[in-house]
C-alpha cells in the first residue's frame, strides 16, 4: 500500500511522532525504490510537488489545521519532515550519479551507507591544492640545505621589541638603522622605555639573542622570517620582505668554519661551480664582518650573456648573497649568565635575503609579483 498522508485524531506528543515517523519512514522506503530518472523525477513529484504533492498536504492537514496551540509543535515537526524529504531526495540522486560513475574504493571496499542524508561513497570534491610560493619554495630550499648540515630550525616574533632587534645586537643608540627612515615602530610606544618599544624586527637577527637566551650552547640555527623595513616599493624593495639567520655558537668556532659553511651552503644552492668571495663589511653585531658573494650563475662570472650584459651581476660577475660575521663578544655579554661567555664561546653568524635569491633563481625582475596575489603568476610555479 502506497504511503498516504494520515488524518491526525489528536496533536498529542505522541500522536504527532507517530504519524512523522510513518511518513519518514515510507518516504526512505520509496527513496531505495528509485532506479532511473523516471523514478526520480516521481518520487520527487510525488513527495514535493507544490500542488498536492505529500508535504503541501501535510502542510495542510496537519499544519494549517492545526489549534493555535500546537501550532508551535506541528510547525517544528512539519519542517523536520520537509529537511527529511529534500535529503531523501538528494540522497536518491546521489544513488544515480553513484551507479553511473565507477565506485570508489577504499581499500578494497565499497562503502555503501545509502540510509544517510550525507551519501560518504560519493567522490570528493578534490579542491586543486595550489602550489608553493616561490619566496616559501626558496626559503625551505636553503633552511633544508643547513638542515642537511645539522642545523635546527628556530623562529621569532616579528613584532620586536627595541631590546631585541636593536640593544642587544650591539647597535649604539644613534645607530642611523633605528631611525624611523628605515624602522617601522608601532604606534604609541613613547611613554615606554626605549628598550621595551615595539617595531616591527628590521632583520632575523634579534632570533639570535632569544634562542641564546632559551638554549645553551652549543647551537646551530636557522631562521627564516619576515621582515619590515620603510622602503619605498620599487622593482627590488619592498617594505616587507623575508630573510634566512643562521647562528653557530660552539667552543672554538673560526672565520674559516663560517667560510667553509657557506661555500658549501652556496654549491648546494647554486651548483658546485659556483666560487664564493668574502669582503670586509660592518654589522654592529658581528666582528669581523663580511659580504659573501657568489660568482654569478646565470653568466657564469663573464658579465656577460651572450654579446649582451648580464644585468642580474652588472656585468661584474659577482652577485653578493649575505651579510656574516664572527659573533660579537659584545653581544655574547647581554647572554653570558646562560653559558656564553665570550672568553669561552665564540660563533658565526649570517643573514641573506630570501627574496632577492627568488627572484635571481626565477629570473622574475620585479619583487611586487611575489606579493600582489595575481594567481596567474603564481601559477607559473605550479
Ligand atoms: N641582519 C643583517 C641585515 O639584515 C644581516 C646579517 C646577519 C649580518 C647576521 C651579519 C650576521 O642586513
Amino acid at each position: 500500500m502506497p504511503y498516504t498522508v494520515a488524518k491526525l485524531t489528536d496533536y498529542s506528543p505522541e500522536t504527532l511522532q507517530k504519524a512523522v515517523n510513518d511518513c519518514a519512514e515510507a518516504c526512505a522506503a520509496e527513496r531505495a525504490q528509485v532506479h532511473s530518472d523516471a523514478d526520480l523525477k516521481s518520487f520527487r513529484d510525488r513527495w514535493m510537488a507544490r500542488k498536492n504533492g505529500i508535504l503541501t498536504q501535510i502542510n495542510d492537514s496537519w499544519l494549517k489545521a492545526s489549534p493555535k496551540a500546537a501550532k508551535p509543535i506541528v510547525g517544528q515537526k512539519v519542517n523536520w519532515l520537509k529537511r527529511h524529504v529534500e535529503a531523501q531526495v538528494e540522497v536518491a540522486q546521489n544513488q544515480l550519479l553513484l551507479q553511473r560513475s565507477p565506485a570508489p574504493q577504499y581499500g578494497g571496499f565499497v562503502a555503501v551507507d545509502l540510509g544517510s542524508p550525507v551519501d560518504i561513497t560519493l567522490p570528493g570534491i578534490r579542491r586543486p591544492i595550489g602550489a608553493e610560493h616561490p619566496v616559501v619554495k626558496t626559503s625551505n630550499e636553503i633552511v633544508g640545505v643547513f638542515q642537511k648540515l645539522g642545523y635546527s630550525v628556530a623562529q621569532g616574533p616579528v613584532v620586536e621589541t627595541d631590546y631585541y632587534n636593536f640593544e642587544a645586537l650591539n647597535f649604539p643608540p644613534n645607530h642611523p638603522a633605528r631611525d624611523t627612515q628605515d624602522t617601522l615602530f608601532i604606534a604609541g610606544q613613547q611613554s615606554k622605555p626605549q628598550r621595551e618599544r615595539l617595531l616591527l624586527r628590521t632583520h632575523t637577527s634579534p632570533v639570535q639573542i632569544r634562542t641564546m637566551e632559551a638554549m645553551r650552547p652549543p647551537i646551530r640555527i636557522v631562521i627564516p622570517g619576515k621582515v619590515h623595513r620603510n622602503d619605498p616599493l620599487d622593482a627590488s624593495h619592498s617594505p616587507m620582505f623575508h630573510q634566512i639567520e643562521g647562528l653557530a655558537v660552539d667552543t672554538k668556532i673560526t672565520f674559516g668554519d663560517l667560510k667553509g659553511t657557506l661555500d658549501h651552503a652556496m654549491k648546494a644552492l647554486f651548483g658546485s661551480s659556483v666560487k664564493t668571495h668574502f669582503r670586509p663589511a660592518f654589522f654592529p653585531f658581528t666582528e669581523p664582518s663580511a659580504e659573501l658573494y657568489v660568482s654569478c650563475f646565470i653568466c657564469g662570472g663573464s658579465g656577460k650573456r651572450g654579446a649582451d650584459p648580464c644585468r642580474p651581476c652588472k656585468q661584474t660577475g659577482w652577485i653578493e648573497v649575505l651579510g656574516c660575521g664572527m659573533v660579537d663578544p659584545n653581544v655574547f655579554e647581554f647572554v653570558r649568565d646562560n653559558g656564553y661567555d665570550p672568553q669561552k664561546v665564540s660563533g658565526f653568524a649570517f643573514g641573506m635575503g630570501v627574496d632577492r635569491l627568488a627572484l635571481l633563481k626565477y629570473g622574475v625582475d620585479d619583487i611586487q609579483l611575489f606579493f600582489q596575489g595575481d594567481v596567474r603568476f603564481l601559477r607559473l610555479f605550479g
